[in-house]
């Protein structure tokens, strides 16, 4: 050990960052999480300025003037726009310091950043370039996955077998951990993005109306489900009449929220079964006592749980705040740093 860690250790401090394609969360050492906004950013595109990061710049979605436009730089759960990502990066990091303002922290924290396991050698250094630029002093790049096992407090590190579905904005990460490692893993690229993408459509089609992908999340989050519900809900849902180019609302159902879904939520259902297939029998035995731990947004949709109990056959439980489990992981590897130096060691030595 460095004799000078003790005192780096005063001087410094560490964050955990789920770098999610709908939601970026920040989580302090020590602290807690101090950073939980959407993954937007707001950019004057005439001085090609950023205007506003995170909720400010959300709500500026769809109602921004021809100027200024809302970016989501993470797309699939993959960066598609690198500089507005470092924009937003740096500006999360920032506001993760002001809580050190009073105090002589260096302003430079070790940050580890959740990503998901199907990512590109070059999308991983993309990462990594980002939080450096935004001022890191040391970056550590995990995978999502075991970090939402690691935050939903599961024995990853033992010979029994662990299964977590992510299901986020654009991507659902599903693994199965054990002995520290990925056994199994299925990255696919349909999650709450799509799940609002189909409610687009289904109004569209059903009702001539066209509505954004604010107000389909809106609806979504009032009265999605994915297994029927006590008292089914109706919503009132605004958009454009799209034979007269007027504005209409017309009344939708949970029952046809649901109907909306299903298509993608069979295709998640399917990934799932496609990696419990692939699990090895040795494991499938935890599998089957421990059963499927869900994790991300989606896990938030009523009756997820209860649907694939029924069509996969396992038992199906919610993680502890499941919103948060990717960003929690991250803060705990904290813990590990020396690990984490010696696995990113391996991985660039793979590459
Ligand atoms: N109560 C809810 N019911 C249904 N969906 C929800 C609920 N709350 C949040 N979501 C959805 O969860 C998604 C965001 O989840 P999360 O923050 O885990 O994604 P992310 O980590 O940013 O994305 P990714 O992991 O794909 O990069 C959004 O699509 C949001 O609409
Ligand atoms: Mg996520």
């Amino acid at each position: 050990m460095n004799i000078l860690s003790p005192l780096l250790e005063v001087l410094t401090y560490d964050i955990g960052i789920d770098l999610g394609t709908a939601n970026t969360i920040v989580y302090l050492r020590g602290t807690g999480i101090v950073v939980f906004e959407p993954s937007v950013v707001a950019i004057d595109k005439k001085s090609n300025t950023v205007l506003a990061v995170g909720t400010e710049a959300r709500q500026m979605i769809g109602r921004t003037p021809a100027n200024v436009v809302a970016i989501r730089p993470l797309r699939d759960g993959v960066i598609t726009d690198f500089d507005t990502t470092q924009a937003m990066l740096h500006h999360f990091i920032g506001k993760a310091h002001q809580y050190f303002s009073n105090t002589f922290k260096i302003p430079r924290p070790r940050v580890i950043v959740g990503v998901p396991s199907s990512v590109t050698e070059v999308e991983r250094q993309a990462v990594i370039d980002a939080a450096k630029t935004a001022g890191a002093r040391e970056v550590f790049v995990v995978e999502e996955a075991m970090a939402a096992a690691i935050g939903a407090d599961l024995p990853v590190e033992q010979a029994s077998g662990s299964m977590i579905v992510d299901v986020g904005g654009g991507t659902t990460d599903i693994a199965v951990i054990s002995l520290g490692d990925i056994v199994v893993d299925r990255t696919i690229k349909i999650a709450g993005d799509e799940f609002d993408q189909d409610i687009i459509s289904y109004v569209r089609d059903k009702y001539n109306l066209l509505i954004g992908e604010r107000t389909a999340e809106d609806v979504k989050l009032a009265i999605g489900s994915a297994a029927p519900l006590e008292e089914e809900k109706t919503v009132l849902v605004q958009g454009r009449d799209l034979l007269s180019g007027l504005p209409k609302s017309i009344e939708i159902s949970s029952l046809e929220v649901r109907e909306a879904l299903m298509g993608s939520i069979d295709q998640i259902t399917d990934a799932v079964k496609d990696a419990i297939e692939d699990t090895p029998p040795e494991l499938l035995t935890d599998l089957l006592t421990s059963g499927v731990h869900l994790a991300g947004g989606g896990a938030l949709l009523p009756g997820l749980d209860k649907y694939w109990q029924k069509r996969l056959n396992v038992p199906v439980k919610i993680v502890r705040e499941p919103l948060a489990a990717v960003a929690r992981g991250t803060a705990a590897m904290l813990d590990h740093i020396t690990l984490l130096e010696r696995i990113q060691k391996s991985w660039d030595e793979l590459v």
